[in-house]
């Protein structure tokens, strides 16, 4: 018994020391800020990342451009832009053919978007 409870503590920090190494888990612990998100240096670097390869003004697929600050509040206003990359159903689920975002990014999205998605 008394083995134990001296254990239990040493076997929880391995644990906590293992998970410590996932740089993904670290932020995890410490949350997803969504305070203050800024349309220049959050949201569009996000899109440049995930989504600019095919939503540029030269590709253009599916006659979406997400360049500009008032190309991807169209987007945002008629609520495809956070549709799609919360893969909900009606919406095409977006970024095509990758990964989804991951719920803190896609989480920066919402909270700009609720913020009244503003150009800052
Ligand atoms: C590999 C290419 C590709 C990438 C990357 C991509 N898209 Fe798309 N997207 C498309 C295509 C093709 C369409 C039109 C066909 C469709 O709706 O499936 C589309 C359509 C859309 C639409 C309209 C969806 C609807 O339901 O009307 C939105 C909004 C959109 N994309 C946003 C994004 C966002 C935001 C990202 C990044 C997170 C992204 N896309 C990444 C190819 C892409």
């Amino acid at each position: 018994m008394k083995w134990t409870i001296l254990l239990l503590p040493i076997v929880l920090l391995f644990f906590v020391s293992c998970e410590s190494d996932n740089i993904e888990d670290l932020f995890k612990e410490t949350g997803c800020n969504t305070e203050n998100i800024r349309f220049s240096s959050d949201v569009l670097p996000i899109l440049n990342t995930h989504c600019m390869s095919c939503h540029n003004s030269l590709a253009q697929l599916g006659g979406v451009v997400l360049e500009s600050y008032e190309e991807v509040l169209f987007w945002v206003n008629n609520e495809r832009l956070l549709g799609s990359i919360k893969h909900l159903p009606g919406f095409s689920p977006m970024p095509q053919a990758g990964l989804k975002l991951d719920d803190c990014t896609i989480e920066k999205i919402e909270a700009w978007i609720q913020e009244g998605a503003p150009d800052n």
